[in-house]
């Protein structure tokens, strides 16, 4: 539970998500339009609103499977340790992969899941990332196509959590805490 009072102010709303993922749907199939064996792999839990329209979007044979993972800090903030809880049904060796996150921050995670997957030797691997704050980056990492770049705010909806609250809103807000 969350132990300070906050409100959400919206950010980013649920139609200037779906326009971007309309274009970003367009880059996909065309990048992919050679393939007939794509698995679009979604990092759980975050990820689970945006795949679920991404994928709507794509008109494209596509195979959905996911990944759970999760990510926390240790005493030296560089040093994140990312979990698997749950692994793919799925083998991805040959295939062509498209993994789908909802937000890159300090890119722990997406780099750890990009080495055990390519470990796996896919054919071909992109990643998609629906918000990236590239301001709070510890590792490298750039995403193959990002929805929106935005400033390092605590952001919440769309499959994003404060606390486990808040995945289920329509758009991205921006939570601001207020006194109680
Ligand atoms: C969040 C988010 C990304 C990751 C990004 O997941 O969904 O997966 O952190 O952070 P990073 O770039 O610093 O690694 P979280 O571990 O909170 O799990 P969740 O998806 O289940 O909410």
């Amino acid at each position: 539970m969350p132990h300070q009072a906050y409100q959400i102010d919206k950010m980013i709303s649920a139609k200037q998500i779906a326009a971007r993922i309309e274009e970003l749907a367009r880059d996909i199939r065309a990048r992919f339009s050679d393939t007939d064996k794509l698995v679009v792999v979604g990092l759980l839990r975050g990820s689970f609103v945006f795949i679920a329209d991404l994928v709507r979007e794509l008109d494209l044979p596509v195979e959905v499977d996911f990944l759970e993972v999760s990510s926390y800090g240790n005493s030296t903030e560089s040093s994140r340790e990312v979990r698997i809880f749950k692994d793919l049904r799925g083998e991805v060796e040959g295939r062509d992969v498209l993994v789908v996150e909802d937000i890159v921050d300090t890119g722990h995670t997406l780099t750890h899941v990009m080495n055990l997957l390519n470990a796996r030797r896919p054919a071909r691997i992109e990643t998609i990332a629906l918000l990236d704050k590239p301001s709070r980056r510890e590792v490298p990492f750039k995403a193959t196509w990002t929805g929106f770049e935005i400033p390092d705010e605590f952001v919440v909806g769309y499959g994003i959590d404060y606390a486990q609250r808040n995945r289920n809103l329509p758009y991205i807000g921006k939570v601001r805490f207020t006194e109680e």
